[in-house]
């Protein structure tokens, strides 16, 4: 380039100090190891909870279509999965059981059978592999004929009738041993039924995530097909989960679950709704989760499948998300595989 068009191109730059008052925001980030110095937020295990699919049987492992590198476990290879997961360092799981079709039914009876799949594992899990948190969800629709959450009658999702249930059911579980009960039908008043019934039982160390803002989502599709409720629900659930619409009316249903009693609050789905993460933390200061779901999950596998996406970086930065929205931890079915990168880079 010859020196009059150097001179001329020089001239035609903007006045960036001016402009700027001599800041400029690039200083910060320009080598690693300034960027290190000022990162604000960072993952790591500790910030993870592995969701888990549970299968009737022995020995069995079955993928899931619409989710990549997911399987349904036997109990059996859930304490596999289990002692890997605290090898890694993950603080705890959440289970979640295929219920066998012929076990289900109008109430969701088999959710007070000290022996289901999900109380098997449970105790199995906790006598072998003692050091991870067991967290177990007492909604029905594992256990439902028709798919819902709740007690299906003449067309209604009866409330006071679930709560009762899902108490009864809570209580089955932590004589389980299940470390912290999860609540995720959106039941209005199943927070402190739950605690009543946990502490008159002596579960006073058992605590409450409360799933507070599940929004009535299409992001579950994948979770659906996974525990089998994909063919049975009939209608949809927007008679007890969240408007996705609504953040105002998210806050005031989290603060029902805190005065309740709730030990903590999850946020479902996750990316979608980091606002509400924000939202809850801001608002209760109270240990706060979110959870990334099954259509989560499955967009990242699907695009990196494709080579459209990096799918390890993408997964990284997705989790890393929720840190700066505010939340302690994340639900999620990368748990193990994040892990092993955490662990790699030390
Ligand atoms: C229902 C329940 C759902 C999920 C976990 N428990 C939603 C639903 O089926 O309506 C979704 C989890 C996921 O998508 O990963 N109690």
């Amino acid at each position: 380039m010859d020196k009059k068009l150097i001179n001329e191109r020089a001239q035609a730059a903007p006045d960036v100090d001016g402009i700027t008052g001599h800041r400029r925001m690039r200083r910060n980030r320009k080598a690693e190891w300034t960027r290190r110095l000022v990162r604000e937020n960072h993952l790591s295990v500790d910030d993870l909870i592995w969701t888990i699919f549970l299968a009737p049987g022995s020995n069995v492992q079955e993928p899931i279509d619409a989710m990549p590198g997911v399987y349904r476990l036997s109990v059996d290879k859930a304490v596999e999965a289990a002692r890997r997961a605290a090898d890694l360092g993950i603080p705890a799981l959440a289970t979640f059981g295929n219920i066998e079709q012929d076990l289900r039914d109008e109430t969701g009876s088999n959710i007070l059978l000290a022996g289901n799949l999900i109380n098997q594992a449970t105790a199995a899990i906790k006598a072998a592999v003692p050091e991870i948190g067991v967290i177990t969800d007492v909604a029905l629709d594992p256990f439902t004929s028709h798919g819902h959450d709740g007690i299906l009658r003449d067309g209604e999702i009866v409330n006071d009738e679930t709560v009762a249930q899902i108490s009864r059911a809570a209580v089955i579980q932590a004589d389980a041993g299940s470390d912290i009960i999860a609540p995720s039908d959106m039941m209005d008043g199943r927070i402190g039924a739950i605690r009543r019934a946990l502490d008159e039982a002596g579960h006073h160390n058992v605590g409450i995530m409360s799933y507070a803002t599940k929004f009535a989502s299409a992001y579950y599709g994948p979770y659906r097909e996974a525990i089998g409720t994909a063919g049975l629900l009939k209608g949809d659930k927007r008679t007890y989960y969240i408007d996705p619409a609504n953040a105002a009316e998210a806050v005031r249903d989290a603060a029902l679950d805190v005065e309740e009693g709730a030990d903590m609050l999850m946020v479902k789905p996750g990316l979608p709704y980091l606002d509400i993460c924000r939202a809850l933390k801001d608002a209760f200061g109270m240990p706060t989760f979110a959870y990334q779901v099954s259509g989560e999950y499955a967009m990242i596998k699907a695009a990196a499948a494709n080579g459209w996406i990096d799918g390890e970086r993408v997964m990284m930065e997705s989790l890393l998300a929720f840190k700066r929205a505010g939340c302690d931890g994340i639900l999620t079915y990368f748990a193990l595989e994040a892990a092993e990168i955490l662990n790699r880079r030390g």
